[in-house]
């Protein structure tokens, strides 16, 4: 893993009012804490994408935020889709679907930033990994919770 240390030296913070364009609530956590800590950290790439470009930030800064977060959510769906293998997760290929597909619309989205920053379309983009987060976490993963902690207690 690279960078991602310096992006996010503290991690927890306490709950304060802030300026994040996707602030993480307590009613994502789905109970499983390492999952749950690895949703919260991916909510806050998005949030670092967003201020960088917020702040006008050269390419290069913004690009290195999209890096982090591209390969972060790889980090996190290999976790997770080892969870869902060890728990026998029975539509455990189909979730790896879903998240091949966003592994590659992150990379499509990435690549035309820095083919053409300018045009890059940014509302677009973050609309687009704000509601596919809120709706995968709160329906794809929600549907294995009860498999996976099914297996951890067995
Ligand atoms: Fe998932």
């Amino acid at each position: 893993m690279f960078g991602l240390s310096k992006l996010f030296a503290a991690p927890e913070p306490p709950a304060k009012a802030s300026d994040d364009f996707m602030p993480w609530l307590d009613s994502y956590k789905l109970g499983i804490r390492a999952i749950d800590a690895d949703h919260r950290t991916l909510f806050d790439l998005v949030n670092s994408f967003e201020r960088s470009v917020r702040m006008k930030e050269s390419t290069a800064q913004v690009a290195v935020t999209l890096d982090a977060l591209e390969s972060y959510v790889a980090e996190h769906f290999a976790r997770e889709e080892k969870y869902l293998e060890v728990a026998k997760y029975p539509a455990t290929e189909a979730h790896k679907v879903l998240h091949r597909d966003l592994e590659q619309d992150i990379k499509d989205y990435r690549q035309d930033y820095l083919d053409m920053p300018e045009d890059f379309d940014t509302d677009e983009f973050l609309r687009f990994l704000s509601d596919w987060l809120k709706d995968h976490i709160q329906s794809e993963d929600l549907a294995y919770v009860p498999f996976v902690k099914g297996a951890k207690e067995s």
